[in-house]
């Protein structure tokens, strides 16, 4: 009897045993034949690529006084100021007359300008605006006439703010006009700024490659005061570089030239 009881209880533990260690390892068996659950592929982090800084403006290996760009006559940069006289009698080879509407004479520029020159004045008509040439090339001799004239009516002083003198004239470069429209009465007076012909001319004459010479509160810096009707070509590449400097940016100061005055 007692052996009989003996052996049973030895069974139970048996069972028990085998019971307590399948409940302990179940999940081990249960998952001994699936295939293990991959690790989470790690996010890949992509690489950054270093934002390049700000290309920094390179200095100036040439010195801007006496780079030939500015100097020499076939240039499109060539630059007549107060600090910087064109060559004696300098005429343009290759002025042409565009073929848009003028007022006050016949006007000429250098043949590209010229050609620039109807580009804009057609894309302007496309949107309603009339600009009109109120001058173009002007020669020395005629400069002589303009600037002797101001001269009586107003003096040195005052005159040499708004005109140039003969040799010195953005105008007898033949890259240079000067724009006015129906809205200022054809004027070229700073009223031009508030028209709709200077207001679209302001944001779009650097598409064409023109620039606005005179800025507004520049005097100091081109020389002369501030006049919204006179633009000068250079091309479209250095327009828009001047333009996205800010929308008064001056050519003087673009290019780090002197202007300001007269050496005398
Ligand atoms: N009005 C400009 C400065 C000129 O006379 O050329
Ligand atoms: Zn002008």
């Amino acid at each position: 009897m007692n052996k009989r009881l003996g052996i049973l209880t030895l069974i139970l533990l048996a069972i028990l045993t085998a019971l307590a260690g399948y409940i302990l390892f179940r999940n081990d068996w249960l998952n001994s034949g699936k295939k293990p659950t991959p690790e989470p592929t790690p996010e890949v982090t992509p690489e950054v690529t270093p934002t390049p800084e700000s290309t920094p403006t390179p200095e100036p290996t040439i010195d801007p006084e006496t780079d030939d760009r500015f100097f020499n006559t076939d240039s499109l940069l060539v630059v007549a100021n107060k600090k910087h006289k064109l060559p004696d009698g300098y005429e343009p080879a290759d002025l042409t007359t565009p073929n848009v509407e003028m007022r006050y004479n016949t006007w000429t520029m250098r043949a590209e300008a010229s050609a620039a020159l109807e580009q804009m004045f057609n894309a302007a008509a496309q949107e309603d605006i009339h600009l009109v040439m109120g001058s173009g090339y002007r020669s020395e001799a005629f400069q002589k006439v303009l600037y002797d004239n101001y001269v009586s009516r107003d003096g040195v002083e005052k005159a040499d703010t708004y005109s140039s003198r003969p040799g010195y004239s953005d105008h007898q470069t033949g890259l240079a006009t000067d724009l006015c429209g129906q809205d200022s009465n054809y004027d070229l007076t700073q009223k031009f700024e508030e028209t709709a012909e200077g207001q679209w001319l302001r944001v779009h004459a650097h598409e064409y490659g023109f620039i606005m010479r005179y800025p507004k509160d520049k005097d100091e810096i081109t020389g002369y005061k501030y006049e919204p009707w006179h633009f000068r070509y250079v091309g479209v590449e250095t327009a828009t570089a001047i333009y996205n400097v800010d929308e008064f940016c001056s050519f003087e100061e673009y290019f780090h030239i002197s202007g300001g005055g007269y050496a005398d």
